[in-house]
């Protein structure tokens, strides 16, 4: 069990919540949160937005049952974090990165551009966030050492320069990230996406959180949530 220490609304519908958790976690991993006794029955996946000496912060959106619970929670609540589960973005020694986000999918990036920053200071991070009329959002963003790129109409994949970026980590919708992987492959940027799939028991048990992909059905929570954007058959809005 960990302990709220703030849950702050930060735009219409989206919460930043601190707990005290801490311990060993990697870029891109997710939590099954759980702020509740008996319902809803399942625990609900969150990306890890960030984490530092105060602890673990999550990013949402209230979507549902779930969500909504968690946004009402008050600082000395217990909430239960079962994690850190799945693969995280990979290492890299590139010296450019682009990261795009849209909406919700912005969450996993912020601590993806810190501890890229961390491991090594003189990468270049390009950031790429879409916040569908969600002006406020993006100020949880604005302390990174990155340059940030954000828009709150239109879409978020018509701005990057996809001719010169070799490396970019998405999360988003996945119209948008299969938009972002189409405009990168002729350039033959390396594209890893974040799948959000719906799940059940976030440990591989279940099979719930298929992902179809070129090399066959994976876990999201297991084998993902972070694929290879062009190995992963997108479903179609
Ligand atoms: C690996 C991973 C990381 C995630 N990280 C975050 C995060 O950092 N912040 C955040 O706000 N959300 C994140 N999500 C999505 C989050 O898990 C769902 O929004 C949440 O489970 C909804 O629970 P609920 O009880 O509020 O809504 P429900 O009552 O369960 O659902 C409400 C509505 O949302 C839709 N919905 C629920 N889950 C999803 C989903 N995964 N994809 C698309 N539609 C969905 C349902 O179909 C329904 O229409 C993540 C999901 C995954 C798989
Ligand atoms: S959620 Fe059960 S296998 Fe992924």
């Amino acid at each position: 069990m960990a302990l709220v220490l703030e849950n702050i609304r930060i735009s219409t519908n989206m919460y930043l919540m601190t707990t005290d958790h801490s311990g060993p976690c990697r870029m891109g991993q997710f939590y099954m949160v759980r702020g509740w006794d008996k319902y809803p029955l399942l625990s609900r996946p969150i990306s890890i937005f960030d984490r530092d000496d105060e602890g673990t912060k999550f990013l949402y959106r209230v979507v549902g049952e779930g969500t909504k619970i968690l946004s009402q929670m008050k600082p000395g609540d217990e909430i239960d974090l079962q994690g850190p589960y799945g693969n995280g973005f990979p290492e890299t020694n590139e010296q450019e990165i682009t990261l795009i986000g849209g909406g919700i999918g912005t969450a996993p990036l912020y601590f993806a551009a810190k501890e890229l920053k961390r491991k090594n200071p003189d990468i270049n991070i390009k950031m790429y966030l879409g916040f569908e009329g969600e002006d406020k959002a993006a100020e949880v963003f604005s302390d990174l050492d990155a340059e940030i790129i954000v828009k709150t109409s239109g879409y978020i994949t018509d701005w990057v320069d996809y001719e010169n970026e070799k490396l970019i980590f998405t999360c988003g919708p996945e119209i948008m990230m299969e938009t972002v992987c189409k405009k990168a492959e002729p350039f033959k940027s390396k594209v890893y996406v974040s799948m959000e799939k719906r799940m059940a028991c976030g440990v591989g048990a279940c099979l719930g959180c298929t992902c179809a992909t070129k090399e066959g059905n994976k876990r999201t929570c297991k084998e993902g949530p972070v694929f290879k954007g062009g190995d992963v058959f997108y479903e179609q809005a």
